[in-house]
């Protein structure tokens, strides 16, 4: 009997049906016996999120700044697969995930397992998954599968939907005429096929191959316009703002407020103005950075780390 270890945080429910449906091939077997471990906060963040307490996680998110959270529920710390499946706030995993991966139980429960990372986001995951899989490898992990279900729209109109989504609450269509936010309903249930494909390669021992087979079977689709916005925007614009709320504070002090209200303005501004100026100047370029864009879809697509890229 082999046993999985399933840690989660989701604050809708979308990661954690995500996380049940990728699970179902493992928990149909005789063979595995899996168990899911919800990562607690001690303060949850509300859900639906109220319009200031959205932007006053960003400081925390970027500059990974963990909150306190309860240690995982689970029996024993021994695992023979590990799923670590999160979302994704400011490009970064969100702060409770990240908290657990910096928490003494996790050295413990990744210590030279295999992981995979099973991700639920809207479009902008890069730069959140290089730094996970820094934590991996610290932890004494051994990264062996990536997979990432986004939602599908368009940018603008996804930004549109999913402001929808955590702000209500509600995965219907917004107006009547948006698609619906979030994960399809068919990439929700069809995420078990490649529960499949990493159930397979378990069983035949054949954890090098799973990446590429994963790949193949589109768990990963890296957008090169989105790789560029979003580690520009990161480094140049998340990390300065970041860095100018907290010189006023820790998070919900009110001292940072005036800063944090900056930011709420300038946000949509950035979106709107700044996102599509990029990629006019990213479909310019183009032509003449194929190479790059080639060598950054096959390494985004993958598990190594890198960091000269
Ligand atoms: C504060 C906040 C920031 C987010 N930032 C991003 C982001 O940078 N990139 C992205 O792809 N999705 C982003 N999302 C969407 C989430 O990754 C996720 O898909 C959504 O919140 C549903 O997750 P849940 O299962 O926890 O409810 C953000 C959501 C929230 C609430």
């Amino acid at each position: 009997m082999k046993n999985v270890l399933c840690i989660y945080y989701s604050q809708s429910g979308q990661l954690t049906e995500i996380v049940k449906n990728f699970a179902k091939p493992f928990e149909n077997s005789t063979d595995y016996s899996v168990t899911y471990a919800n990562i607690e906060p001690l303060h949850d963040f509300g859900f639906p999120w109220k319009g200031y307490d959205f932007f006053d996680a960003f400081p925390e998110s970027v500059n990974k700044i963990p909150c306190e959270i309860k240690p995982l529920n689970i029996q024993n710390e021994d695992y023979d697969l590990i799923i670590f499946a999160y979302s994704v706030w400011y490009m970064s995993p969100t702060i409770p995930s990240n908290s657990f991966l910096l928490s003494e139980q996790a050295k413990r429960i990744f210590k030279n397992k295999p992981v995979i990372t099973l991700l639920g986001v809207r479009n902008m995951w890069v730069v959140a998954q290089e730094y996970v899989k820094e934590r991996i490898l610290e932890l004494g992990g051994i990264l062996v599968g990536n997979i990432v279900l986004r939602d599908k729209a368009e940018n603008l109109t996804g930004i549109v939907t999913i402001s929808y989504f955590v702000f209500t609450g509600k995965k219907d269509r917004f107006l009547g005429f948006f698609p619906k936010p979030g994960i399809s309903e068919q990439d929700i249930t069809g995420v078990k096929l490649f529960g499949e494909i990493v159930k397979t390669n378990f069983n035949n021992n054949s954890l090098e191959k799973l990446q590429d087979e994963l790949v193949k079977a589109k768990a990963v689709k890296v957008k090169p316009y989105l790789c560029t916005v979003e580690r520009m925007a990161f480094k140049r614009v998340f990390k300065k703002w970041a860095n100018f709320m907290l010189k006023k504070g820790g998070a919900g002090d009110p001292a940072r407020r005036t800063r944090v209200k900056m930011f709420i303005f300038y946000f949509p501004v950035a979106i709107l103005l700044i996102a599509p100026i990029e990629y006019i100047f990213f479909i310019i370029f183009a032509p003449f950075r194929i190479n790059t864009i080639k060598k950054e879809i096959k390494y985004y697509s993958g598990i190594k780390l890198n960091s000269n890229i």
